[in-house]
């Protein structure tokens, strides 16, 4: 049998398909405030300009290709069962063939209703005021700042089965996806690939390189230890 190889992927993992990282620009997340796009307030506030922001996204993710990271770990099934659980939005992790990836902050992809208990694919269309989906406005499929994370349950309980645990690119500032960490089993290996310092109270094996290069790396100290 496959030993389990448990990924927890950020915003890093994309970086070298250029979509930008979170923290690395004075808080602003596409030149706009989180605040304003990224939580409940801000859409009751200015819902268009929270549809904006999510098109000019999903319009940008369509320009975009998954990078050798992203090929990397699926090249790792050959090895291991690998289960992905990320932070990010996008969907390089499917297009580069993943076959196990789990979203904890939502799919920019998909649409819902308010409530979150309507879900659908959009692929890369625009979502416009008016649109509605079920009983209520149609909103775009992201956890926001303040909501639930329902996936949480399930990552958890991946993580808790890993027999290697990965972290890449995430600066772990954001819970409850950062304390997954502390279900991985004790004499579970943890390597974290990050191109800068990362805190974190966990026992882990540092790459320090971009995720492409990191990945490799990883690929040949896992085929040494396994
Ligand atoms: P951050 O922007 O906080 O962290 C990105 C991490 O990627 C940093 O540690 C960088 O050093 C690292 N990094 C940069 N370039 C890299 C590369 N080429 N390869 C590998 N790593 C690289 O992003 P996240 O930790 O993903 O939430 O942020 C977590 C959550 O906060 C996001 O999911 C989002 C955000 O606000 C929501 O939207 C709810």
């Amino acid at each position: 049998m496959k030993k389990k190889l448990v990924v927890l992927t950020g915003a890093g993992m994309s970086a070298e398909s250029g979509i930008k990282t979170f923290r690395d620009s004075n808080g602003l997340w596409e030149e706009h405030r989180v605040e304003d796009v990224a939580t409940p307030e801000g859409w009751w506030r200015n819902p268009q300009l929270v549809l904006d922001f999510y098109n000019q996204r999903r319009r940008q993710l369509k320009e975009t290709m998954p990078n050798d990271g992203h090929y990397g770990l699926v090249d790792l099934e050959q090895d291991f069962e690998v289960k992905i659980i990320t932070q990010n939005v996008d969907n390089l992790h499917e297009r580069a063939g993943s076959s196990s990836v789990l979203h904890l902050h939502g799919e920019l992809t998909k649409a819902c209703n308010e409530d979150k208990t309507q879900v659908k694919d959009i692929g890369y269309e625009d979502i416009k005021i008016g649109d509605r989906c079920g009983k209520t406005r149609m909103r775009p499929f992201i956890v926001w700042f303040g909501e639930a994370v329902p996936a949480i349950e399930e990552a958890i309980e991946i993580t808790r089965q890993a027999d290697v645990f990965v972290v890449i690119g995430t600066s772990l500032n954001v819970y409850p996806a950062a304390g997954l960490l502390t279900y991985v089993a004790k004499e579970v290996p943890i390597f974290l690939i990050d191109p800068n310092e990362v805190s974190t109270n966990q026992m882990v094996s540092y790459i320090a390189a971009k995720a492409s290069e990191g990945i490799n790396r990883l690929k040949d100290i896992l085929h040494k230890q396994f």
